[in-house]
């Protein structure tokens, strides 16, 4: 993992730093370049051995903060672009809070989800349109946005794209708002590279966004990628847990993910909190309201995870989907969980 990709992965986390058009800050770059160069070898390596046995991005952000890097690098945000030395600040001190770890960490399989059908208007882009991924295609593990690659919302051979073209694409296709449309972008910050781009398979690095007991792609085991390759058997699996045969609620939900991590190593905090606000973004962006639940359509869902590609008909929310909304329903899916487990003992 490069240093500089990281330090800007902590900043644009406090999702208040300002990007180019490149996808990276040009002054985080630079000043993340500078503490590089200024810094021994000594605590040069410490650093890249403590973010190499760090288990997950938190992990990875404290030892940045904690580095003897941290001083010069703080030192020339001081003097280069003082707000982002504030956002930096910022996102250390949520390192050390568990409750905002999300913030920090952030990223997942992927998104959607509505709790307001009524006002949904017509998606902006009717013109795009469907195309399975050729075998050179780059693709993640996340449906959310395979869908916007498969759709040509994004280019379709996924290679090349910026955080910012994710973060415009999820805005302007889920109508995700800012501060939830960081959250989902900033993972992706950390495959950057030099020229501030990236490849959609990066995404798939395990480990770091991707993690094991997905819904609907088999477990890692053991390779450096997991797969991005929907298994259509457990598409299968996950929709005959259906209660009405139409719908996918979230007490459906809570059993699909019950049954994929009985299957899977115990996946850990805060990956364990992300996989429960992947089926929430879902519903966020795809689903609708049914009394006080939230339901995805069998169809939609089908689309969704089984063939990436917008659910017939689809239309994007009126009505900004937030960060809250997302943690909301994500929260209703943990305690559907803990009730059906308790109910089986
Ligand atoms: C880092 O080195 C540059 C020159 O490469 C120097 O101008 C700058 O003051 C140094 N910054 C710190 C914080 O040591
Ligand atoms: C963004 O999220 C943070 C943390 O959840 C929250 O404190 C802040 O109010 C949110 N901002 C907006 C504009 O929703
Ligand atoms: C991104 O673009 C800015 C100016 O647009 C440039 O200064 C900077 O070097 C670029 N960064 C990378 C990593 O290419
Ligand atoms: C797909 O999932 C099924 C059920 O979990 C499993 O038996 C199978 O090995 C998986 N992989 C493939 C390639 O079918």
């Amino acid at each position: 993992m490069r240093v500089s990709a990281l330090f800007v992965l902590i900043v644009a986390s406090a999702a208040s730093a300002q990007s180019t058009s490149n996808g990276t800050n040009a002054c985080l770059t630079q000043c993340s370049q500078q503490a590089a160069q200024n810094s021994t070898t000594d605590v040069k390596e410490k650093l890249a051995k403590c973010i190499k046995d760090a288990s997950s991005l938190v992990g990875s952000a404290k030892c940045i903060c904690n580095s003897d890097i941290a001083p010069p690098f703080e030192s020339c945000l001081q003097q280069t672009c003082p707000n982002d030395k504030a956002s930096f600040d910022t996102a250390c001190s949520m390192t050390i809070c568990p409750s905002r770890l999300t913030l920090v960490t952030v990223y997942m399989d992927t998104a959607r989800v509505s709790i307001l059908v009524s006002s949904a208007v017509a998606f902006p882009w009717k013109a795009r349109s469907f195309l399975p991924p050729s075998d050179t295609d780059s693709r993640t593990p996340c449906p959310g946005l395979n869908v916007l690659a498969n759709e040509g919302v994004l280019p379709r051979d996924g290679l090349n794209v910026t955080p910012d073209l994710i973060k415009q694409a999820i805005k302007d296709t889920y109508n995700f708002d800012a501060n939830l449309t960081d959250f989902v972008a900033s993972g992706a910050v950390l495959f950057v590279r030099e020229d501030g781009t990236f490849d959609l398979h990066d995404l798939a690095k395990h480990g770091i966004i991707e993690h094991d007991a997905s819904l609907v792609h088999d477990d890692a085991d053991g390779a450096e990628f997991g797969s991005v390759i929907t298994n259509q058997t457990k598409v299968q699996a996950v929709a005959a847990l259906s209660s009405d045969g139409k719908v996918l609620s979230i007490h459906d939900f809570a059993l699909a993910r019950l049954a994929a991590e009985a299957q899977s190593p115990p996946l850990g905090d805060p990956i364990q909190g992300f996989a429960d606000m992947e089926p929430s973004l879902v519903l966020n962006a795809f689903g609708r309201t049914v009394g006080d639940d939230v339901v995805l359509d069998l169809d939609a869902f089908k689309s969704v995870y089984g063939e990436n590609r917008f659910p017939t008909g689809f239309v994007r929310k009126v009505q900004p989907v937030t960060f809250d909304d997302v943690q909301s329903v994500a929260d209703r899916i943990t305690a559907a969980k803990k009730e059906i487990t308790a109910g089986k003992r």
